[in-house]
């Protein structure tokens, strides 16, 4: 395989080999003073980001320095992408420079498989408009398993603004993928159209979902991909839609709560749920590194960790 594009192009033993490797890497970096391998020494990574980013354009490039890739990074703010250069031309420019992987974050649904047409190189797809994320529902299985010990079965609520979600539609095709339950629960006006034949059930009641759930994945209003008609109040919102510490209260013994981050924090989850025991927010940002580290070196083929 040579592009991540989205969920869809992992079949049940892809994504189990991503998981896997990632856990190796883990393992081989335990310990380790300098968290560094060799295996991709000479290749070259470009980070090509449209879109504003924290967490995945830093981990993509932790990830490729930790494989002693040559890194670069392309933001589109402070680019001829001003003056007008389009993305073919602009990827062009880059594969000249001779990239081995491009990594690509664009405002447009669909962008990175146009990418996928014009450069030699491997595509990966690091969020692209309200599409897909694929990388994002890796690193999320990859917390669940480390956290719960398996996927097959588990019971994951993906609860919010579905509607403007990428990491929602990667992730109930990748949860789906591997076993796990995926309800969605969400206003109405924030649900897609087609909803109803996606991988998972649907609900509205925050309430009567959660007592029979192992995994609560809460997403961030997207203020910014609405119109203000649509955007509904955020006192009125948390009431209903919110997780706060009396919601919190009533999953199981073990559950536990995701977030993929950037967070309204007072919003769809409230600070102490953020911070307590039962949040994997800081984990899921840690096995970014090592699932972006897998994902780079199963596509660019490096030698062995
Ligand atoms: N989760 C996520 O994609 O975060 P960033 O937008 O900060 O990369």
């Amino acid at each position: 395989r040579r592009h991540l594009l989205e969920a869809a192009d992992l079949d049940r033993a892809d994504a189990t080999l991503v998981l896997d490797t990632a856990a190796q890497i883990d393992q081989a970096l335990a310990g380790r003073e300098v968290k560094k391998l060799p295996t991709l020494r000479g290749r070259t990574v470009v980070n090509l980001f449209y879109e504003d980013s924290t967490r995945t354009r830093i981990s993509f490039e932790l990830a490729a320095k930790r494989l002693s890739a040559d890194v670069i990074n392309f933001s589109a703010k402070g680019s001829s992408v001003s003056k007008g250069e389009s993305l073919k031309d602009t990827a062009l420019t880059l594969e000249a420079m001779g990239a081995d992987a491009v990594v690509v974050r664009h405002w447009a649904s669909g962008a990175p498989h146009r990418l996928a047409h014009w450069v030699r190189g491997s595509v990966v797809n690091a969020g692209d408009g309200t599409h897909e994320h694929p990388t994002q529902a890796l690193l999320d299985a990859y917390t669940i398993r480390q956290r719960l010990g398996r996927l097959d079965g588990v019971r994951v609520t993906i609860v919010g603004d579905v509607l403007h979600s990428r990491v929602a539609r990667s992730n109930v095709g990748l949860l789906h993928t591997l076993g796990a339950e995926v309800t969605l629960v969400a206003p109405p006006t924030l649900l897609p159209v087609g909803v109803g034949s996606w991988p998972a059930e649907v609900g509205y009641d925050l309430d009567a979902v959660l007592p029979k759930s192992d995994v609560v994945m809460m997403l961030r209003v997207q203020a910014e991909r609405m119109n203000a008609s649509f955007f509904p109040s955020a006192r009125e919102y948390s009431r209903r839609y919110g997780l706060d510490a009396r919601r919190m209260a009533v999953l199981p013994d073990d559950a536990i709560v995701m977030h993929p981050g950037p967070m309204n924090r007072g919003m769809e989850i409230a600070a102490e749920v953020a911070d307590s025991v039962r949040s994997t927010i800081v984990e899921q940002v840690a096995n970014g590194v090592s699932i972006r580290m897998a994902v780079l070196y199963l596509l660019l083929g490096g030698s062995p960790a």
